[in-house]
């Protein structure tokens, strides 16, 4: 097929009368953070456009949360809607859209799970709530995550990282963190082969718990498919393996389904895949649709109780937020919309997986749904970051934008478009990604 033009000037009916005068918008001297020359001015769909006109396939869904897209309309007629009723009222009265957003979720939710917490604002503040849970009916202390995992930037979450990196500029670690090694096959802590390994990587934790833990460990707070970590999908048996672990030692199991969660994986929840039922479920990102700020920690019976203000923030259970998300999970809640995210993901897999055979640089494709990457390695097959991170850059030149990330070995490019894309804007991406690799030559 043709490659439609990445130059694609920003539609007419998205040019918006300016909101902010232009040497405003050009001044950001001021933003704290270092940020690209590149200024955004619109989105729709899976597209983005700079101000310089040129359009760009989101291939990051901006930070991994815009499951719909950018303007989708459902979720800007909700937010629209709930603006001119009530924007947003303390959280200790119950409202329409927060007892609606509560009962669905736990309708949708795999069936150990009955409750919703909403007073969360982002993914890790729902993260840390679901271990004081975990602490306070287990009346243990301290938290497993796996090696090269990324569960928020909160001083707690940052300091469960499985990346040396997020815990080294913190002033004082949360301590009680235990970091394992994860499901990576592919370069297997263990040296081992998943064929014949028995899953070693969860059997040794019992080792961890025994010789390196602090004899107090409340909960394994663990990513289905580790996201920043390198997209890693594990082995089959390993949550079966890790639940029987779970309650062997009286361990609470938390699944962070920020990024894997709402559709993502072309399941509602990634722990649908798995066949597992956790105790607890925490989302966020995907959650607001076109990009509401909202998150909910959902749990069990059991994991229930926590005292209404022990963890409770001002812009937690938001109602604009609320009503983003029960537009978000209308639309994302069809059967044949989830089977469209299976059947693209499965697509750009195939097409990748096809590059992989002739492009020595591309070490391994791997994924679930529209949660892809791809591990990019050097001329000695060793993990690349610099490669990675030159082949983000250079891919808006394409007209995408690819994230990759720190964690891990840094060396994974990530593929995952708005939940929208279709089976020709799919194909549009994975053509300009071959002329990616060859205008690189690799
Ligand atoms: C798997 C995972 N958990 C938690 C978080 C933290 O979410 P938030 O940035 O909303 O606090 C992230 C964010 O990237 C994430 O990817």
């Amino acid at each position: 097929m043709s490659l439609e033009s990445p130059r694609m000037p920003l539609p007419p009916h998205l040019v918006a009368p300016d909101l902010v005068p232009e040497q405003q918008a050009d001044n950001a001297s001021a933003v704290y953070y270092p940020v690209s020359d590149t200024r955004m001015v619109a989105g729709e769909g899976i597209h983005l456009y700079d101000s310089d006109g040129r359009g760009y396939i989101d291939c990051a869904s901006a930070t991994f949360n815009l499951s719909l897209g950018y303007r989708h309309p459902a979720v800007i007629q909700a937010i629209k809607d709930q603006a001119d009723q009530l924007i947003h009222v303390t959280s200790g009265f119950q409202t329409a859209p927060i007892n609606a957003l509560a009962h669905r979720l736990v309708q949708l939710a795999p069936k150990t799970i009955s409750k919703a917490h909403l007073k969360v604002d982002g993914g890790s503040a729902a993260n840390e709530g679901a271990v004081k849970m975990a602490q306070r009916i287990t009346g243990r202390r301290d938290v497993i995550t796996l090696f090269r995992s990324h569960v928020g930037q909160t001083v707690m979450m940052a300091s469960l990282s499985g990346n040396a990196f997020r815990k080294q500029p913190l002033a004082q670690l949360y301590h009680g963190g235990l970091q394992v090694p994860d499901p990576y096959c592919m370069r297997c802590f263990y040296g081992q082969d998943p064929r014949s390994c028995g899953l070693m990587c969860v059997d040794r934790i019992n080792d961890f718990l025994e010789f390196a833990s602090s004899g107090s460990v409340a909960a394994v707070l663990v990513e289905p498919i580790s996201g920043n970590g390198g997209n890693i999908v594990p082995p089959d048996g390993y949550f079966a393996a890790l639940r029987e672990l779970c309650d062997t030692h009286g361990m609470k199991l938390i699944f962070d389904e920020v990024q894997t969660g709402i559709g993502r994986t072309g399941r509602m929840f990634a722990a649908e895949h798995f066949s597992v039922d956790p105790d607890a479920i925490t989302v966020a990102k995907g959650l607001g649709g076109s990009g509401a700020q909202v998150a909910a920690i959902l749990t069990s019976d059991e994991l229930a109780g926590l005292p209404t203000n022990d963890h409770s923030f001002t812009y937690g259970a938001n109602l604009l937020a609320a009503a983003a998300a029960l537009a978000t999970l209308d639309v994302i809640d069809d059967p044949d919309f989830l089977a469209n995210v299976r059947a693209t993901g499965a697509h750009i897999l195939g097409r990748l997986e096809a590059l992989r055979s002739t492009h020595p640089h591309i070490a391994d494709v791997r994924g679930v749904g529209l949660m892809i990457g791809v591990e990019i390695v050097d001329e000695a097959r060793r993990p690349s970051a610099a490669l990675t991170n030159r082949l983000a850059e250079r891919a808006l030149d394409h007209g995408l934008v690819i994230r990759t990330s720190r964690y891990g070995h840094g060396n994974v490019l990530k593929i995952r478009p708005p939940l929208v894309l279709t089976l020709e804007e799919a194909d549009v991406i994975c053509d300009r990604f071959t002329e990616l690799l060859l205008a690189e030559g690799i």
